[in-house]
């Protein structure tokens, strides 16, 4: 079956809904989410969204903060871009609905997180991503321009490749015509003809065992472009949040919001003792590279599965009005967090890398922009600073919305599109061959590729996965199309991608912490691998 739409958007999280909102004023739009709308890292979002404000914060103290967390790997051009236009964006957000918590004299309350020199961090209790998440989606649902379907799986972006043509990745003219995609209802993929796609497919937390992400954040739009010979950049940057609850029990883990360790909460080892103080002047709140190879590092010193944060020194109020959700999910537990020290281990929570754009947000495939988490605009450079990642996907959605309306009316439909071809896939796999492979991936990336590396255990990865690789195209041509096989082939291509890329850095930088580079080396250009 063959749909068109001028517009078709890739995911409901705040990149997708922000910028469908923004063109959705002068064209119609499609979107898709391979879940319900809601299920998105979006409305997962604690600490909150970091955007200059007041005095004494300025954008130049924002813009060094950045960069100084990236480790010089950022680009400074578009550091400044989406500082500058944090203000802005943030004020259309509250336009758009958005209620961000407000101190005694009326002023916006903002808090502090790893990194930051000012408070400067806007929030909604720490359920801020919720709220965002549920305001873009009420408005968006609303508007007449746009249409939303759940449940429907993005498989491939059509180019060229479709047609029978040769394409290369650095040749530049690769075009993207729309989308094959997964229809829950017929069980058949489909053919969606677009003037323009917009990727904003999220993260990739699930290739690790571990991961504060939801169970969407597989990768998809990154493996997509990275097949379709799309440039895909600085996926060795994986970065794990430092303090996820630990809880054997939970399949996701638990974010505790980094906020808390910005109101003072603190790190302790195993035996109650602080420990940053060795590792960082800033001691728990040193960016979240920094911390979360201390941590590990105290784990591997104790042997113990964690460490501990403990926020009992802060006031009873501060805790059950700024920090609610977080305060009754500990005590679902057993831990009540005003008595009791919170046991807390990193866990995988956010690409920094991801499909490279422009300051448009346009990707190195015509007419295909990326937002969000899925795309390496360059802000992050080697590791991100909290709560930078909702403001980049408001300031890129919101350019790539404005790059879009002033080209569409130049641009036509491919016409020549062949339907999806299913010939040859009989075999309606086994789940157990899925979900076996997805553990034994998981397994290697934590293991070996986790947040201490090393050349062997890379080499060893890269080994490993190039088994599974083969197992799953095998499998992957032999089968009736499932969203479930489609994701364990885009999680192998992601895990692929990191292992790759993090053996082509021949240092060790931010998040990249190689112990066969132990010193910072080869401060070169870096703008794609
Ligand atoms: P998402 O919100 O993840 O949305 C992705 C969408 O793409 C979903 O709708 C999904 O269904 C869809 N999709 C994916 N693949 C397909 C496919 N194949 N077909 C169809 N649809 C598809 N950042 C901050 O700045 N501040 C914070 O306080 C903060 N806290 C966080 C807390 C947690 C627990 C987590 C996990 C992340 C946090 N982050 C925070 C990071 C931030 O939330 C995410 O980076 C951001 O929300 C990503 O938005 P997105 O729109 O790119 O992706
Ligand atoms: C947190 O609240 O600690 C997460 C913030 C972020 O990932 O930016």
């Amino acid at each position: 079956m063959l749909h068109k739409t001028d517009i078709l958007v890739i995911g409901t999280g705040i990149a997708g809904l922000s910028y469908a909102l923004k063109v959705a004023e002068k064209k119609k739009v499609v979107i898709l989410t391979k879940a319900e709308a809601e299920d998105t890292s979006t409305s997962l979002a604690q600490g909150g969204i970091a955007a200059v404000m007041y005095n004494p914060d300025t954008y130049d103290k924002h813009i060094a903060d950045t960069m100084k967390a990236g480790d010089d790997l950022s680009d400074p051009e578009i550091v400044k871009i989406t500082i500058e236009e944090s203000t802005e964006r943030v004020k259309e957000l509250i336009a758009w609905g958005v209620d961000f918590d407000k101190n005694a004299s009326g002023k916006y309350d903002l808090t502090k997180e790893g990194g930051h020199s000012e408070f400067r961090v806007l929030h909604h209790k720490d359920a801020t991503g919720l709220e965002i998440q549920e305001k873009l989606y009420q408005t968006a649902k609303r508007h007449p321009n746009i249409s939303i379907l759940e449940n429907y799986f993005a498989i491939e972006i059509i180019t060229q490749h479709h047609l029978g043509q040769e394409v290369k990745r650095k040749n530049g003219n690769i075009e993207c015509y729309g989308a094959y995609i997964y229809n829950p209802n017929t069980k058949k993929v489909e053919t969606v003809l677009s003037k323009i796609t917009m990727l904003a497919t999220g993260g990739i937390g699930h290739v690790y065992s571990n991961t504060t992400n939801p169970v969407i954040s597989t990768g998809d739009g990154i493996a997509m472009v990275y097949r379709a010979k799309g440039l895909v950049r600085g996926m060795e940057f994986v970065q794990f949040h430092p303090t996820a609850l630990y809880n054997p029990n939970e399949k996701i883990s638990f974010l505790i919001t980094e906020a808390l360790r910005g109101e003072g909460a603190i790190l302790r080892d195993y035996k109650g003792k602080e420990f940053m103080q060795k590792y960082d002047q800033r001691g728990s709140l040193a960016p979240r590279d920094i911390v979360a190879r201390a941590i590990d590092n105290e784990m591997k010193l104790s042997g113990e599965d964690h460490v501990y944060l403990d926020a009992r020194h802060l006031k009873q109020s501060l805790i059950l009005n700024h920090f609610p959700n977080i305060y009754a999910h500990c005590l679902k537990i057993g831990v009540d967090m005003k008595k009791d020290l919170i046991p807390v281990v990193p866990a995988a929570h956010y690409s920094c890398g991801g499909i490279q754009t422009d300051h448009w947000g346009m990707t190195s495939i015509k007419n295909l922009y990326a937002s969000g988490e899925c795309a390496s605009t360059g802000l992050h450079g080697a590791n991100r600073l909290a709560s930078n990642s909702l403001l980049e996907s408001l300031v890129f959605s919101y350019r790539a919305a404005v790059d879009t309306l002033n080209k569409i009316d130049e641009l036509s439909f491919e016409t020549d599109i062949p339907l999806w071809d299913a010939e040859g896939t009989v075999l309606n796999e086994e789940m157990v061959l899925i979900t076996q492979t997805k553990k034994e991936l998981q397994n290697i990336m934590s293991n070996y590729v986790g947040i201490v590396r090393s050349n062997l255990r890379l080499q060893r990865a890269f080994d490993r996965l190039e088994i599974l690789y083969r197992e799953t195209e095998d499998l992957y041509i032999k089968s009736i199309v499932t969203p479930e096989i489609c994701e364990l082939r885009n999680l192998i291509q992601i895990g692929y991608i990191i292992i790759k890329q993090a053996m082509e850095r021949k240092e060790s930088r931010g998040l990249h912490y190689n112990i066969d580079y132990p010193k910072l080396i080869n401060y070169g250009s870096d703008k794609e691998s």
